[in-house]
């Protein structure tokens, strides 16, 4: 089988499997225990948070360790907006459905993303007002790859904050960013991106799922969501998921240690694939603009019907997606296509594949040759 749905979810690496055996049977103690074999563990978790927070550039106690990319998103957006409940709250259109239901709850706007799916931040300026206390635009995106430039919105979040002090305005400004699909390949220094708070997704960087962190900046108060015995600074009670923890530290350690080399490669693998596309089949457009992750190739292939397509690639051994595998149903156009302006027709004419550590070169010509083969009947 060709899998080309790293977007969707990524195998545990065997070094990550490794750092977490030992969590599930010798060394199962609750952390909260005050007796050496529970204290060694809680130590052993205080390493992994500070080895999150040297990647991040944090101090260990502003990472949260949750259960993954929709909670880190719902503790960062309820967590703000549940203190302060008559303020507004600005979403890019194209986030994860983690970001956009959670949204609902609260007085929300929608940033419009240009055709390339980045944030048009003329809107943004525009959109923020005296009300808006918290502003929330993805790393990348999961369907299309975009990059948003989260340093350039950072930068009007501060021109903002400083007409605010003059107005005598105090309500506070956050910026949150969800990192689930960047973590591999982009910088996670947050000082540099300029956010607040920023999710961090274990299942998506070859950790395991249902692990994740949320950086939470020194100062910022949040709401608490998972009430009980006060673990992860009461932010997130409940006895802290060991193995997940460790096994989440290490595959982001990882992730780090192997950046730079694995972008180079899938970026030219990323260009490969987009050529061969091009010559096989002339009519594809490729989505997605230039600041793209390195791992995804997204395309339409206008009057292609694009679940029989899929499943036609699957009978062949090539996984791809349609959409995003990462919500249940996948009924309605994807909300990401259109807001890029694609119609109905054209985002039921795109498929998405996305490229991982295993994927070789013979992988993707296999995978186009599939394609133009069946698009050939
Ligand atoms: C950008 C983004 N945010 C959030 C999520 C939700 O992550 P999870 O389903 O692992 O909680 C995903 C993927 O599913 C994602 O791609």
């Amino acid at each position: 089988m060709i899998y080309l749905d790293f977007a969707a979810a990524t195998p545990l690496d065997p070094k990550v499997e490794a750092a977490m055996r030992p969590y599930w049977q010798t060394k199962f103690y609750n952390p909260s225990a005050n007796y050496l074999a529970g204290q060694g563990v809680a130590k052993d978790i205080q390493v992994a948070r500070a080895s999150v927070a040297a990647i991040l550039g944090t101090r260990p106690s502003e990472i949260i360790f949750t259960a993954g990319g929709t909670e880190s998103d719902n503790l960062a957006i309820n967590g703000v907006m549940q203190i302060y409940p008559k303020a507004k709250l600005l979403v890019s259109a194209t986030e994860h459905e983690a970001v956009l239901q959670t949204a609902q709850a609260y007085k929300h706007q929608l940033i419009p993303v240009n055709q390339q799916g980045v944030v048009d931040l003329a809107k943004l300026a525009d959109l923020i007002d005296d009300q808006t206390v918290l502003i929330s635009v993805m790393y990348a995106n999961n369907e299309i790859g975009t990059i948003q430039p989260l340093h350039q919105i950072a930068k009007l979040i501060k021109v903002v904050k400083q007409d605010r002090q003059k107005a005598g305005n105090k309500l506070p400004l956050f910026f949150h960013t969800d990192a689930s699909q960047a973590a591999n390949y982009l910088d996670l220094h947050v000082s540099r991106l300029g956010v607040d708070l920023m999710t961090l997704n274990g299942g998506k960087i070859y950790g395991p799922k249902q692990t994740g962190a949320l950086f939470v900046k020194a100062g910022l108060v949040l709401l608490s969501q998972i009430k009980g015995g006060g673990q992860e600074r009461g932010l997130r009670s409940g006895t802290e998921n060991v193995p997940g923890i460790i096994g989440f530290a290490k595959a982001l350690q990882i992730a780090q240690n192997q950046r730079d080399k694995e972008v180079k490669r899938l970026q030219a693998l990323q260009k490969s694939f987009t050529e061969q596309l091009q010559k096989a089949l002339p009519k594809a457009i490729i989505n997605g603009g230039k600041q793209r992750l390195p791992n995804n190739v997204h395309i339409t292939i206008p009057g292609i019907d694009n679940e029989r397509v899929m499943m036609q690639l699957d009978e062949q051994g090539v996984v791809c997606a349609v959409g995003s595998a990462c919500s249940a149903s996948n009924e309605e156009p994807s909300h990401v296509l259109k807001a890029i302006g694609l119609t109905d027709t054209e985002a039921q004419s795109s498929l998405r594949f996305s490229l991982g550590r295993p994927t070789t070169a013979q992988d993707i010509k296999v995978s186009v040759q599939a394609l133009q083969q069946i698009l050939s009947h």
